[in-house]
């Protein structure tokens, strides 16, 4: 029998996976159901090693869908929702916008829609936490009497800053790119739904994540795969942004930290204190490369390759998360230097999954088990 059954949406993509693997083997009482479309970033293959767990269920389907979503909300009575399902590639929204306006704005609202009008007939409404007043472990979220609507989020909503200064959770909204804009919509439709119909959520903000499975468009997997098929690594500009990097399982590791203990309405700011230019990044990447492969030292750097800057690319990200390691006891497990090293090991040791995401197969796999809606 279990005790709370959880939504997370997007928990077939990069970091989805990661946490939904992460709460299914840490919590054989909770009920984890994970909602995805399988767009081209979602790839079941993440999460073969759970996929038969008693507490964990798939369901193929798109938040766009407003009556799939209030059905799916009614069917099966959920006590908490974690939300990532996003479009998430800025390159992406710079080309084709509209698919992020749908996904993570229109997505995100009949979320919150199917929240409201289930919780509202479940359970009274939420008395708020007094200030300063951390709950019990276990109340927020997942407790009886209240319900919570996790929102994740990213660090890009803040915007660009310059050679100093970090983002602070209470720093004003500045986004730059379809991408962080339609997250901050989001962001925004969240705490509208708290303070007009008093829905309980939490939203947390994280820096870049790094780490095994994550769709090799974004830079570090798909250096890794460029080096090593000996193919052009494409830099931005001169390559002088600077990024602020996360390991993707402690990111996971704070999501469980916030759903668990966090004050309902609060934002929390995730991230490790780990600024690279990205230039610095690549040349890392490059070193750690040559030694894996067995190539000569400056043999990968040769395929660095400065090409045209990405349209209005923002300069500097860096996360200032002190709020959640004092509020809440989390801190980053891994030092960046070791967090590299095994996502490389993940990536040279897992040709299978590479080859598939980067030809596709692995979508027509999954497209013969799940019939599109
Ligand atoms: P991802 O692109 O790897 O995965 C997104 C998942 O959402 C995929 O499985 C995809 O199939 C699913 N999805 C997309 N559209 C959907 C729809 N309409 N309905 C249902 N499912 C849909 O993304 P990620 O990197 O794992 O990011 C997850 C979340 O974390 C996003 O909300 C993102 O904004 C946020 N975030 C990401 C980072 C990062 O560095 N990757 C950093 C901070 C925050
Ligand atoms: P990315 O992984 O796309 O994350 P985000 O844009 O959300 O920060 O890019 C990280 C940084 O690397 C960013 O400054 C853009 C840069 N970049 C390149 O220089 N070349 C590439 O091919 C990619 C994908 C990114």
């Amino acid at each position: 029998m279990n005790s709370k059954t959880i939504l997370i949406t997007g928990g077939a993509g990069f970091i989805g996976s990661h946490l939904v693997r992460l709460l299914v083997n840490k919590y054989p009482t909770y009920k984890i159901v994970n909602l995805d479309k399988l767009t081209y970033a979602g790839n079941l293959a993440n999460l073969t090693d759970i996929e038969n767990a008693t507490n964990y269920e798939f369901v193929k389907g798109d938040i766009v869908d407003a009556d799939f979503i209030y059905q799916l909300f009614n069917n099966y009575q959920f006590d908490a929702v974690i939300h990532l399902a996003a479009e998430s590639h800025v390159d992406r929204s710079i080309a084709s916008p509209m698919e992020f306006i749908m996904t993570n704005i229109v997505g995100t609202a009949n979320l919150l829609n199917a929240a409201r009008s289930i919780w509202k007939t479940l359970n009274p409404p939420l008395t708020p936490p007094k200030e300063g007043e951390l709950p019990p472990f276990g109340r927020v979220g997942v407790g009886q009497t209240s319900n919570l609507f996790y929102h994740v989020s990213t660090d890009e909503v803040y915007g660009s800053l310059g050679e100093t200064g970090m983002f602070l959770e209470t720093t004003a909204y500045d986004p730059r790119s379809p991408y962080s804009a339609s997250k901050a919509s989001s962001d925004h439709l969240v705490r509208a739904y708290h303070h007009t119909y008093n829905l309980p959520i939490v939203i947390s903000n994280c820096s870049n994540n790094y780490g095994s499975h994550q769709f090799p468009e974004k830079l570090i997997p798909l250096f890794i795969h460029n080096i090593k098929n000996n193919k052009p690594l494409p830099v931005y500009g001169k390559g002088e942004n600077i990024r602020d990097w996360l390991w993707v399982e402690d990111h996971a590791r704070a999501i469980d930290v916030i759903f668990h203990k966090a004050k309902v309405g609060e934002t929390y700011n995730i991230g490790g204190h780990n600024e690279w230019k990205n230039i610095d990044l690549i040349k890392v990447i490059c070193k750690v490369m040559d030694k894996k492969l067995g190539r000569p030292f400056g043999e990968s750097e040769k395929l660095i390759t400065y090409v045209t800057d990405r349209a209005g690319h923002d300069l500097r990200y860096a996360i200032d998360s002190t709020k959640l390691q004092k509020e809440l006891g989390w801190t980053p497990s891994l030092q960046f230097e070791e967090g590299i090293e095994k996502t490389i090991d993940w990536y040279l040791n897992n040709e299978e999954w590479l080859t598939n995401v980067t030809s596709g197969a692995y979508q027509k796999y999954y497209e013969k088990q799940y019939a599109s809606r």
